[in-house]
């Protein structure tokens, strides 16, 4: 499989921003990522990947390594794979990795996730697994980009370019990638029946027209960003995979808008972020996670009992939480594990308008940059 990057890809194309093509690029990343990985019934062929079924069945731990953006992405995989493999997955950021003497062993999967192929401290960690006889397989965005070269096994996000610096579609990308990966691994391992798997495949083969249609009419998002545009702090919350979500939605927000945001375990609140809600405080609750929703609600009443502004990410449909915030952003059904590559979009535009409501250069942020080439 090879996709060339046109150059004219490269470009604005029409739009305002690269960090807004590369949004609405995002059905299209879906669709490349996936393409010949997944055949017509629920089978996934991850060829590129030379990891023997035996040598699969050996794993006896993951570790997953990344930085920014990547690590929550990697979060996000930790729950996904451990569901369908039920091998224990560790996260670290990599900057931290080899410096707290991780136990790797021979068995040991340690897979390296950065867009850019390039991050100093992702290829250090990769090198202390190899240095301790584990094996590397690498999600990453760039052909011939030095983590895919020092890898043992590379799976290619088909993202295209990233230009804009807060990362969109190289995100999504990945949690692409790593559903197919831990489809994949589950197959061999026999950890996840057929038709469960089934289920995931379809759930992901609908994702791209999801996403389009939730880019369709971004008016509600765009009068939200307006009014977030003047507040100087901001919480997200969310349980399970959207606390995952809400990490990644909060580091887009703070990066390019330059506003205070934290997130937070929705269970957590209560242990002392609360202290910080007052009056018209803007909490963005995600309760994607049905399963947790009643959870997530009596956390949401918990908020709005102190004056807090509750903006809600829920699945179409949901009318409890309709009658508990202030207002809600929503996303299409899909299956429960692969809600974060929905709910993560509005959050992204969300981002992207409270940036341009301020007046931000929204592609190159002050202080930042693409990647980061030194530890
Ligand atoms: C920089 C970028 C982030 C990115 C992180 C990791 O901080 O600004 O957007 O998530 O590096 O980059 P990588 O290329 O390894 O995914």
């Amino acid at each position: 499989l090879h996709i060339d990057w046109d150059i004219i890809m490269a470009e604005k194309g029409g739009y305002e921003h690269f960090m807004l093509k590369e949004i609405h690029e995002q059905p299209r990343a879906y669709r490349d990522t996936m393409l010949s990985r997944i055949g017509e019934g629920s089978e996934t062929t991850l060829s590129e990947i030379q990891l023997t079924p035996e040598r699969i069945k050996s794993i006896g731990s993951i570790h997953m390594v990344a930085c920014g953006t990547a690590y929550h992405a990697a979060l996000v995989g930790k729950a996904v794979i451990e569901r369908l493999t039920r091998i224990p997955v560790e996260v670290d950021v990599a900057s931290e990795y080899r410096y707290r003497q991780p136990v790797i062993k021979e068995n040991t999967l340690v897979i390296a996730v950065s867009q850019s192929g390039e991050t100093a401290d992702t290829l250090a960690a990769m090198r202390e697994a190899k240095l301790n006889g584990a094996q590397v397989l690498a999600i990453t965005n760039v052909v011939g980009s030095s983590v895919a070269r020092e890898a043992d096994h590379v799976l290619f996000t088909w993202a295209g370019p990233e230009i804009a610096v807060a990362s969109t579609k190289a995100y999504t990308s990945q949690l692409i990638a790593i559903y197919l990966l831990a489809l994949h691994l589950s197959q061999t391992l026999n950890t996840t029946d057929a038709l469960a798997r089934a289920e995931l495949i379809q759930g992901l083969k609908k994702l791209p027209e999801q996403v389009e249609s939730m880019l369709e009419d971004t008016r509600q998002v765009q009068r939200i960003a307006q009014e977030l545009s003047g507040v100087s702090d901001l919480f997200f919350i969310g349980r399970g995979l959207d606390q995952m979500v809400a990490l990644e939605a909060s580091l887009k927000l703070k990066e390019i808008s330059y506003i205070h945001s934290e997130a937070y375990a929705a269970g957590e609140l209560k242990h002392g972020s609360l202290a910080l809600i007052e009056d018209g405080t803007p909490v963005i609750a995600l309760a994607t996670q049905e399963h947790l929703l009643e959870k997530t609600i009596s956390n949401v009443k918990e908020v709005k009992a102190r004056g807090g502004h509750v903006i809600a990410v829920a699945l179409s449909g949901n009318m409890p939480i309709a009658g508990t915030a202030d207002d809600v952003l929503y996303v299409p059904r899909t299956h429960a594990l692969l809600t974060p590559a929905l709910s993560v979009v509005p959050l992204q535009l969300l981002a992207y308008y409270t940036a341009l409501a301020k007046g931000n250069d929204v592609d190159k942020p002050r202080n930042l940059a693409k990647s980061v080439t030194v530890e």
